[in-house]
């Protein structure tokens, strides 16, 4: 008998995105499987455990062995530098960081103010830019901190701008791409690679004809 995989998955959009490439690699995912609340969702069909995780907290789970794989944005992957295995771009939620702030305001000469949820990957690129500043973690709706004078600039993720341009924010620079990637626990990786394997094959074969 083949072990069960568990699967940590990201709650909200990156979800469904996930779900139809999984469909589209042949997984036999049920119908409520899409607006379900539940926590844990087992397929036994297919073998599959599946946990609902907030997008930064999939790589803990998985990092920990509680879940064998993993789907989580590469923005999460380049804050925190943890021990798990990134093995395919899934190439789907494709978005990007970028700084933005309010149009014409002047990047305060000292100690700027930066809001972000990703204080790592800020510190970096302003250091890189040979820049100083402050940051400041915020937890989401990271778009306030200019619009209510908490900071100068923001760095956050831009899908379809659609939030930048709602509350009349612009973008300044861009920093990195992202899209989302299958990522491994190590041990996992050891136990159940027969497994694991066949996922990977399945889903590198649909990616590649998306191409
Ligand atoms: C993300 C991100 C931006 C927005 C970008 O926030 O932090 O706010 O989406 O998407 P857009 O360019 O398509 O408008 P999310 O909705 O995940 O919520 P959060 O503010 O709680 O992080």
């Amino acid at each position: 008998m083949m072990d069960m995989l568990t699967i940590a998955m990201p709650k909200g959009r990156i979800f469904i995105e996930a779900a139809e490439l999984l469909r589209k690699a042949g997984y036999q995912l049920p119908p409520e499987f899409d607006d379900s609340r539940k926590l844990i969702l087992d397929v036994p069909e297919e073998g599959i455990r599946f946990i609902l995780a907030k997008p930064m907290d999939v790589v803990t789970y998985v990092e920990h062995g509680v879940a064998d794989l993993g789907i989580a944005g590469k923005d999460v992957m380049l804050e925190e530098e943890r021990d798990v295995y990134e093995v395919l771009d899934l190439k789907i939620s494709a978005c990007y960081l970028a700084v933005a702030g309010l149009p014409g305001a002047k990047f305060q000469e000292v100690a700027p103010k930066v809001a972000t949820k990703y204080p790592n990957v800020a510190s970096s690129y302003f250091r890189q830019q040979g820049e100083q500043v402050e940051i400041i973690k915020l937890n989401g709706s990271i778009e306030l901190a200019p619009m209510i004078g908490l900071a100068d600039r923001i760095v956050d993720i831009v899908s379809t701008g659609q939030t930048l341009r709602e509350n009349g924010l612009v973008e300044y620079e861009r920093i990195v791409d992202i899209t989302s990637r299958l990522i491994v626990n190590p041990v996992s990786y050891r136990m159940k690679d027969v497994q694991i394997d066949e996922m990977v094959e399945r889903l590198s074969t649909i990616i590649e004809k998306g191409r």
